[in-house]
């Protein structure tokens, strides 16, 4: 099959690189180089669940810079638009977003990022989620439809699950909580395989609680 020119990024590859505008001025991905970064778009400012989630990203806000990871937004719209629309939910909502909002009207990142899903939209970017190591590596990624807010719990718990794993060279087990069990790796060797481990399954062996602890920020 021939590569579609909007697929977007794979896992573990780099993320494509970007300078662009935003409501806080000119932002680009080198520059936060030594954090983690969620970048995600919505499709049109002034929507409902847009503004839900938006809302939903302000307030978790603390804790994603206490993972050190810092929330950037995007969307097709101007930045004039996003100014608005920020400025309607502060009056509305009482909450002032003070993260930077991209805008992309030449659709260059979201293109880059395959954020555009023309079945759902060619003008309008889904609910993408990129989640940036600090090398600039992608790490996860998640799209969900128009009709359908995300769960910034949900990333959050990602996030922390996705940093715990990379620390201690676990896996993250089905609707593991911060501070729950975590699990060895499976050996990819017959001789690890077969040795024993407490009656445990070679391939689902247990690790004590983690700490819950949070990496540590250096910025
Ligand atoms: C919304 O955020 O409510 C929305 C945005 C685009 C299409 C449909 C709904």
């Amino acid at each position: 099959m021939a590569p579609s020119a909007n697929v977007g990024p794979k896992l573990d590859e780099p993320a494509p690189l970007f300078t662009a505008r935003t409501t806080l001025g000119t932002c680009a991905l080198e520059d936060y180089r030594g954090q983690w970064v969620v970048l995600f778009s919505h499709p049109a400012d002034f929507t409902p669940v847009c503004t839900s989630e938006f809302i939903a990203f302000q307030n978790a806000l603390p804790e994603f810079e206490a993972l050190n990871c810092a929330l950037i937004g995007l969307s097709v719209d101007s930045v004039y638009s996003h100014i608005a629309w920020l400025e309607s939910i502060e009056a509305k909502f009482d909450v002032k977003i003070t993260f930077p909002v991209i805008e992309d009207v030449s659709m260059a990142v979201s293109t880059a990022y395959g954020m555009i899903h023309e079945r759902s939209s060619s003008t309008a970017t889904v609910r993408s989620v990129f989640i940036i190591d600090p090398n600039g590596i992608l790490k996860a990624l998640t799209h969900y439809p128009l009709t359908v807010g995300r769960s910034v719990n949900e990333l959050l718990r990602l996030l922390k699950g996705l940093q715990l794993s990379e620390r201690e060279s676990v896996a993250i087990p089905a609707e593991w909580q911060p501070g729950g069990e975590v699990l060895y790796n499976a050996p990819c060797l017959f001789n690890d395989a077969i040795k024993a481990h407490d009656g445990q399954a070679w391939y689902f062996r247990k690790v004590a609680n983690d700490t819950g602890e949070q990496d540590e920020v250096t910025s």
